[in-house]
């Protein structure tokens, strides 16, 4: 077996016994393949991680960057309270329908608010309406704009607050300082924002599994 094949297979394994049969996740799957959505959402180990730290966070607003079809949007707010909230920022159109649909079976449309557009317009219009501050940011959409979602993550936050950037690791490439590929730049900004920011404390964790190489940022507010 291949290193990335025996990743999977201990993603498999870890799935089976940890969140088998979820009907509601492997439906939200299957229909984001069918209507043709890239296959690039968390895998289950990494969506019930996202879950773990909104519990651990005691998390009633989460706010995302990045729905796609709405498999991470689910795994987190199942973390919610029944008067819990999550805004979700999607530039797709096409991705937002279906998440919303995705979201619904699952049971979660009440705490879930999809929002259609490129997210450096919608985080404005969301500040605008001065909602309570967000226990928890996960931002998983263009790479290159990651250092703006961190800075809009700190005004829609408090101390406290929990920030976590996906795909930060992209089978090494964020260690290649000469890189000229707009994601690993805008990725390496944030990473570096985080290490030099006065109000923020983080890490970064190297993850390997069913979507290969990559790995997860985390930041606290303070
Ligand atoms: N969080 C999802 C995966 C998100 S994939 C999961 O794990 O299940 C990245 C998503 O970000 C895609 O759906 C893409 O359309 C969206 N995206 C890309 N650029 C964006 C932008 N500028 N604003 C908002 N969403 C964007
Ligand atoms: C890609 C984006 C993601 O958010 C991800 O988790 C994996 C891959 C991509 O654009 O290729
Ligand atoms: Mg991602």
């Amino acid at each position: 077996m291949s290193e990335p094949q025996l990743w999977g297979a201990v993603d498999d394994y870890f799935t089976s016994r940890l969140s088998p049969d979820d009907e509601a996740l492997e439906a939200a799957l299957r229909d984001s393949e069918a209507a043709g959505l890239p296959a690039i959402a968390v895998t289950a180990p990494q969506g019930k991680l996202l879950q773990l730290l909104a519990q651990i966070q005691g998390a009633r607003t989460i706010l995302e960057i990045g729905t796609l079809g709405g498999y991470s949007t689910i795994w987190l707010a199942r973390a919610l309270p029944e008067d819990g909230r999550l805004v979700s920022l999607e530039y797709s159109a096409k991705h937002a329908e279906v998440a919303v649909r995705n979201i619904a079976r699952a049971g979660l449309d009440r705490l879930v608010d999809v929002r259609v557009g490129p997210a450096l317009e919608s985080l404005p219009k969301l500040a605008d309406e001065n909602p309570a501050p967000f226990d928890l940011v996960f931002i998983d959409a263009d790479k290159v704009n990651n250092p703006h979602y961190v800075e809009w993550a700190l005004k829609l936050t408090r101390a406290g607050s929990l920030i976590v950037l996906d795909n930060v690791v992209r089978q090494g490439r964020v260690a290649d300082a000469d890189s000229t590929s707009p994601d690993v730049v805008g990725t390496r900004a944030a990473i570096e924002l985080i290490g030099q920011h006065p109000r923020l404390t983080g890490t970064a964790v190297q993850t390997v599994g069913a979507k290969g190489y990559d790995g997860f940022a985390l930041a606290r507010v303070l």
